[in-house]
């Protein structure tokens, strides 16, 4: 599957190119230092600017959240659960960080695909 990589829309001049972008784009947001062994919340949000549709046949599936290859944990979504209305996407993930991490997060849409997010590093102490 194609994987499409996150681009800063701030660079980019159409206005549909920016909320397409923007729309399906995966952001992890979470503190830069976590404690070891000790439970840590990572939100991942889908668009920043603009929302996603949520319709029958076009929506977000789901949320993935991986540390380098290996995946963490995955958030599944029928359609209509964000009131089959424009939304951001939010998943809180809780997990317990050993060493240090280096977070993505991937979201899919049922009709524009994989969506990878920047990734941000956790120091573990
Ligand atoms: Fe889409």
């Amino acid at each position: 599957m194609n994987i499409n990589k996150y681009q800063d829309i701030s660079a980019i001049d159409k206005e549909a190119k920016k909320d397409y972008i923007d729309r399906h784009s995966a952001f992890v947001h979470c503190e830069s230092v976590a404690k070891k062994g000790e439970k840590f919340k990572v939100k991942v949000q889908v668009g920043d600017e603009y929302k996603h549709p949520d319709d029958f046949d076009h929506y977000i599936a789901y949320v993935q959240l991986w540390n380098g290859e290996t995946q963490l944990a995955t958030a599944h979504f029928v359609a209509g659960a964000l009131g089959n209305q424009p939304e951001n996407l939010e998943v809180d993930f809780y997990i317990v960080p050993q060493k240090k991490m280096k977070l993505t997060a991937t979201a899919y849409c049922t009709k524009h695909g994989l969506w990878e997010s920047d990734a941000v590093v956790v120091d573990v102490q």
